[in-house]
């Protein structure tokens, strides 16, 4: 059959969300792909824990590795995480025998996209990661294709829902900074590691990406003022709405006249701007560029579902597509068009 294969590695809150919606949705996603999408192969590290959904159809494979560069797919899935191994080994590998890869994990894109992005290129395979910034919210799709033209000079948002839940429960039920993480990791918002999310690491691999699609340039994910939410009291919080503003962690990027700025840090913002009204694990980002004007997408930024949804239109896209048809490239633009970074020096 003309089916789309597609392989998965990582059956958690993601995998596990993606794989129920796959098969509740079978027939309509077909009706409207214009061929099935089957998972043919599957890989996570328990292969006996019940996740909640029928795999028996599926072959488990021992490793992503494996599957990576065995199975007989034409997409591979990576909802495992991690900007190291076996991530990075099994996307590459994937990519160059020309399988599709599509991927949530912006540690890795972080980390070695641009790299990704060209081996994708070499083998004329996508590499598609909508689900990496902003959970559900189409961000990447924006910068990547509907804002083609544009100058843009200005990014920013709430990008990671965990923090944003966790602000904003202290603030509305006045529970404690660590009640607030407990609750986010138990609704499957936070990284497998959530230090990643309250110190900002996780935001500030999301805005690396963004700052590269909107600026086009190298990713450079280590050029970033990075501050979390760890030090930030209930105290604060009050003391920030007494004075009429709201703690907020926010990416920013944005050009300047001596290169480019990113910075990640808990922001007071008016309470009566929209920013402020983003509550509990949903997102916003802004963009701020010179044909379109101000953009703002908000909407749910962490969870199964919301990141299922993002995964899923990635997959879709790809399953509608045409053998030979002009493939997006990742970043943009070719990686050789992409310009070099230069960081401004932050007063
Ligand atoms: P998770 O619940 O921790 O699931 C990770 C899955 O990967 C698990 O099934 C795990 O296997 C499997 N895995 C981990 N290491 C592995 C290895 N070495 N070999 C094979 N399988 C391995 O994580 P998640 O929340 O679904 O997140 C998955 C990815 O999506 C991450 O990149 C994350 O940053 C990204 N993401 C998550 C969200 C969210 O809201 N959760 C939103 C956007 C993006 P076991 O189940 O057997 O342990
Ligand atoms: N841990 C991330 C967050 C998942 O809370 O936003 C979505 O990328």
């Amino acid at each position: 059959s003309d089916a789309l294969k597609i392989g998965i590695a990582g059956l958690g809150t993601v995998g596990a969300s993606l794989v129920r919606i796959l098969q509740e949705r079978h027939e309509a996603l077909a009706t409207t792909c214009g061929r099935a999408i089957e998972i043919t192969a599957v890989t996570a590290r328990d292969r006996n824990r019940d996740r909640g959904v029928d795999l028996s159809t599926m072959h488990w494979h021992d490793d992503a590795l494996s599957l990576a560069e065995t199975a007989d797919i034409d997409v591979f899935v990576e909802l495992m995480g991690g900007a190291g191994e076996p991530a990075l080994s099994a996307v590459k590998a994937a990519l160059s025998r020309g399988v599709h890869v599509v991927t949530a994990n912006k540690a890795l894109l972080a980390a070695h996209g641009i790299a990704l992005a060209g081996l994708a290129e070499e083998h004329g395979a996508l590499l598609n990661y909508e689900a990496a910034v902003a959970g559900g919210i189409p961000v990447i799709k924006a910068l990547r294709e509907s804002l083609t033209g544009n100058t843009i000079s200005r990014v920013y948002g709430i990008m990671n829902g965990t923090c944003n839940y966790i602000l904003t429960k202290m603030e509305k039920e006045g529970l404690s900074f660590e009640a607030c993480l407990k609750e986010a990791q138990r609704l499957g918002y936070a990284e497998a590691d959530p230090a990643f999310d309250i110190e900002g690491n996780d935001t500030a691999h999301k805005l690396s990406i963004l700052t590269s699609l909107a600026f086009g340039t190298a990713i450079a994910a280590d050029d970033i003022y990075l501050e979390g939410i760890t030090n930030i009291s209930i105290d604060d919080i009050h003391a920030a709405a007494d004075l009429g503003y709201r703690i907020k962690l926010l990416g920013v990027a944005q050009r300047t006249d001596s290169g480019i700025e990113q910075r990640v840090h808990p922001t007071m913002v008016p309470l009566d701007s929209v920013i402020a009204q983003v509550d509990g694990v949903t997102n916003a980002v802004a963009i701020e560029s010179d044909i379109l004007g101000e953009l703002l997408m908000v909407g749910p930024g962490a969870g199964g579902n919301a990141t299922a949804s993002a995964v899923l239109g990635d997959i879709a896209d790809i399953a509608k597509s045409r053998p030979g048809a002009q493939h997006v490239p990742a970043f943009g633009r070719p990686v050789t068009a992409l310009l070099p970074y230069r960081q401004a020096q932050i007063q």
